[in-house]
């Protein structure tokens, strides 16, 4: 299994640009089941959970690719000939996400059978909301051997309140509503700016969706979608995590290829940690301050601080001036950065779903094993920051949501490089 090994000391300076949303793409891609043709997508992530769901989609008969050359920012989704709507759980299993399959097989194709995801490191991650909201909207759900059988003659539109926001439970249901008779009213609804961005894909395809980006989304269902032609937005939490690398190497980096209002939360809690951030030509510039301020999080819904970003900052904090408290409400368990920190030196206590963070004049570089996608880039931001070399194993869980992160973070000055096993 590859490493990354990285010597700290060396502040960020330059330019980077950012790839896609890889919590865009995995659900747009799955909603190109929803229209016969060929869908094209551009600056779609060259990332692992992309291929996953490009191979999901392969396996049911879509045609699927990625351009070569130029242009390998750019996938293809062709349906044309006979879908068989099944996502098998040696896929499902690898890819969690692999479940927004489900409300397009079931809108258009009245049957699918989807592996269940199972639970993962960060938590159990159940589905009874996604469930829920196609039971609402008249499908029959059975489970049998780990597997969800939905079928439904043709989905009628009705009244989903999720007990839970769920940001993949919205789109799903969003992409079953789309072609089911009559409206739909999705209450409770995930606000994140992917969500946001499905429904802008899925309105190009001739769907009449409002209210996205709200709690109240409603969507009155058409008889029919075309293939479509989009290019994805740019990954927030990818941005974010390259804005804590120039915060906690000191450095002055700008940011490119970011939407600042989807930015918000991480924004204002980098400007409470004493950097300098401000816009200029489509990016984000961050100079970090001689010392890094203590700050408390509590991860929340959007528009609250992502919980995708808690181990970044995390990261950040164990370097910082004074106390911070961390509190992740999100997830159950979204803490194993913290054993791996500890041997970098780090001084963070755990009090249920609650991380106090004691920042240290310095960390220690040292082998380190990554346990989740984004506890992979908080070892590798401390590594930016730690004396002498930290090697971060297992980055095949990094593999899954950044694009080339070493590349991208050597050009901006940082001694870092992959090695293969
Ligand atoms: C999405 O996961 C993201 N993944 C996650 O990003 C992100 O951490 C998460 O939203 C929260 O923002 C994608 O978009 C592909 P949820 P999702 O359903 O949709 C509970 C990353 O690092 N819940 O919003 O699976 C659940 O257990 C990944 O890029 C139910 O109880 O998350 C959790 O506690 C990690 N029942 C909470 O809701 C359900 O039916 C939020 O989960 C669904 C969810």
């Amino acid at each position: 299994m590859d490493k990354i090994v990285v010597k700290g000391g060396h502040s960020l300076k330059g330019e980077v640009t950012v790839s896609g949303a890889k919590n865009a793409a995995l659900p747009i891609l799955a909603s190109a089941l929803l229209a016969d043709g060929k869908s094209v997508y551009r600056n779609v992530p060259d990332l692992a959970d992309v291929t996953t769901m490009l191979k999901v989609l392969g396996t049911m008969g879509c045609g699927t690719g990625r351009l070569t050359g130029e242009r390998t920012d750019v996938c293809e989704v062709s349906v044309e000939g006979p879908i068989h709507p099944e996502a098998p759980y040696d896929l499902v299993k690898t890819m969690r996400a692999s479940v927004l399959v489900l409300g397009p097989l079931v809108a258009r194709f009245g049957r699918a059978r989807v592996s269940m995801p199972g639970g993962c490191a960060i938590g159990a991650r159940p589905i009874d909301q996604h469930l829920k909201g196609l039971k609402a909207l008249g499908a029959d759900i059975h489970l049998t051997e780990g597997y969800v059988e939905a079928t439904a003659k043709r989905l009628k539109g009705g009244t989903v309140n999720f007990d839970v926001i769920t940001v993949t439970g919205t789109e799903n249901v969003m992409m079953a509503a789309v072609l089911a008779q009559g409206r739909s009213v999705l209450e409770n609804c995930a606000r994140e700016p992917e969500v946001e961005e499905l429904a802008r894909v899925l309105n190009k395809m001739g769907a009449r969706i409002q209210g996205a980006g709200t709690s109240v989304i409603t969507i009155d269902g058409v008889d029919g979608l075309n293939p479509v032609e989009h290019a994805i937005l740019p990954d927030r939490i990818e941005a974010g995590t390259l804005m804590v690398a120039a915060a906690i190497t000191g450095g002055d980096v700008l940011v490119r290829r970011v939407v600042p209002e989807h930015l918000e939360p991480i924004i204002l809690k980098l400007r409470e940690t004493g950097c300098t951030l401000t816009t200029e030509e489509g990016g984000i510039r961050v100079k970090a301050p001689s010392v890094i301020h203590s700050v408390d999080v509590k991860t929340a819904e959007h528009p609250g601080f992502p919980t995708d970003m808690q181990a970044q900052l995390m990261g950040l904090m164990t370097v910082a001036d004074g106390t911070s408290v961390i509190s992740e409400r999100i997830f159950e368990n979204r803490f194993m950065h913290v054993p791996e920190l500890h041997r970098m030196g780090a001084d963070i206590t755990i009090q249920g779903h609650t991380a106090v963070v004691k920042g240290v004049r310095a960390l220690s570089g040292a082998p380190v094993m990554a346990t989740d996608l984004r506890a992979s880039a908080s070892l590798v931001l401390a590594g930016l920051r730690a004396e002498g070399k930290t090697e971060v194993q297992r980055i095949y869980h990094l593999d899954r949501g950044y694009e080339r992160l070493e590349r991208k973070l050597r050009d901006l000055g940082a001694d870092i490089s992959r090695v293969k096993a």
